[in-house]
């Protein structure tokens, strides 16, 4: 089925309306510089829904406490709630286990876990550690460190003039070398969804473990790891609509049982005395100190919050807020598309000849429009392309093709302002 869009194309027919869901989200409703809020900053970090918020807040006004410590009353709700976040989020991404589901501090954090034990365990002098041209630097810097520290070699997958991987190269480069491959799902910068499945496939076969940077991929794939059969897959709460400071490794049983714990404290032992440490079984043989227990109990709302609507149904209106997005843009003549992979999620990078993104971000936070300007934590890509930095606007589910309109109409206004 299809209909006339807005600017009289052909687009699919969409059931999907957001603005059932954007009275959900405080913040949508507010403000900037006197003008309504226009968020499209989404893939640095979605906002939140009240029913996170709530959560979030129950727990601080009615049963705010420590975890896995008290016998009162206080404390076993919240353990029951902290332990209950971890089933909710366990089921979500189907891993077998509890066990499985090591909450951090983010995608950063869950990677260098995985870089720190399970690499300084594993990794010798002469190992290549495979990684993309398209990773964000917490799925390069991780992995340098590791290499200066063992000798392994760090070997990068390039990319496409379209900002696709070059497949044919990663099949060049992965050998029985291949000690790790570590892939971004979706890439921040670009919008490139890439095709984990297939390369953790090639990468098994070569015996190499492999390692999923999925922060972005969360608010748009459905996540099935046992699927995927990844080893370790990180991911962030805040951009999956959760709270910031909190985010979680899943990694297979099989690979945590066998690494040493990254991070020693409370918490994380079974016995300590001055001559023997012994550590606590998984996952809390990672979990060191008090962990970031309302921010895990909003992941949990947050990704329930997106089960209710559905993540099919999301990435549905978010490609067709892309494609909307993209036709417009593209009849601006002084704007290049940074990005064009056939297989894309909800970024839209872009540079305008002659305007520095950093006067493009500036003149549209003035029209009450965020959107993200710079290198996006993602220098390599930009060195790739040959560019300081991009304006990048990336869309949530909550966003509406009118807020396409305010961004082009802004766009245009810069235009007129620079050249
Ligand atoms: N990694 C985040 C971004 O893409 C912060 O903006």
């Amino acid at each position: 089925m299809s209909s006339k869009s807005v600017n009289g194309t052909l687009t699919p027919e969409t059931t999907f309306n957001p603005h059932l869901y954007r009275k959900d989200f405080p913040v949508l409703s507010r403000e900037v510089h006197g003008k309504p809020l226009v968020y499209l900053d989404n893939a640095a970090s979605s906002q939140m829904p009240q029913q996170v918020i709530d959560s979030y807040a129950e727990y601080h006004g009615s049963y705010h406490s420590n975890v896995h410590r008290g016998v009162h009353a206080l404390s076993q709700q919240a353990t029951d709630e902290y332990e209950g976040a971890r089933e909710y989020i366990r089921a979500y991404i189907n891993a077998s286990s509890t066990k499985e589901v090591i909450f951090t501090s983010g995608a950063t954090d869950s990677i260098n876990l995985v870089a720190q034990s399970y690499g300084r365990t594993n990794i010798k002098e002469g190992d290549e550690i495979l990684i993309t041209n398209m990773e964000h630097h917490a799925n390069i810097v991780p992995w340098k460190m590791l290499c200066e520290e063992t000798g392994a070699v760090l070997k990068v997958i390039p990319i496409t003039d379209k900002g696709e991987l070059d497949l044919e190269a990663f099949e060049e480069l992965l050998s029985e070398k291949t000690a790790i491959l570590g892939v971004v799902m979706v890439s921040n910068a670009l919008g490139t969804i890439n095709p984990v499945k297939e390369m953790i496939a090639k990468a098994h076969e070569k015996g190499a473990v492999v390692v999923v940077d999925g922060a972005q991929a969360m608010p748009h794939v459905r996540i099935d790891v046992q699927d995927l059969d990844v080893d370790f897959f990180a991911f962030s709460a805040h951009k999956v609509y959760g709270p910031t400071g909190c985010g979680v490794l899943y990694g297979k049983k099989s690979l945590l049982e066998e690494m040493p714990p990254y991070r020693g404290g409370g918490d994380m032992i079974l016995s300590v005395s001055f001559d023997e440490v012994i550590y606590n079984q998984l996952p809390y043989k990672f979990e060191a100190g008090t962990p970031g227990i309302s921010q895990v109990i909003g992941l949990a709302r947050a990704l329930k919050y997106v089960d209710e609507i559905g993540v099919e149904k999301i990435a549905a209106w978010e490609d067709e807020l892309l494609s909307y997005a993209t036709q417009e843009i593209k009849k601006i003549p002084q704007v290049k598309v940074i990005g064009e992979a056939e297989n894309k999620a909800s970024v839209l990078s872009f540079v305008i000849e002659g305007v520095h993104p950093h006067d493009i971000g500036t003149i549209l936070d003035e029209d009450g429009i965020a959107i993200r300007t710079g290198h996006h934590c993602a220098q390599p890509v930009m060195e790739r392309f040959c560019i300081p930095a991009t304006s990048r606007a990336s869309f949530a589910f909550y966003n509406t093709k009118e807020e396409v309109d305010a961004l082009i109409a802004s766009l245009k206004k810069v235009i007129e302002i620079f050249t």
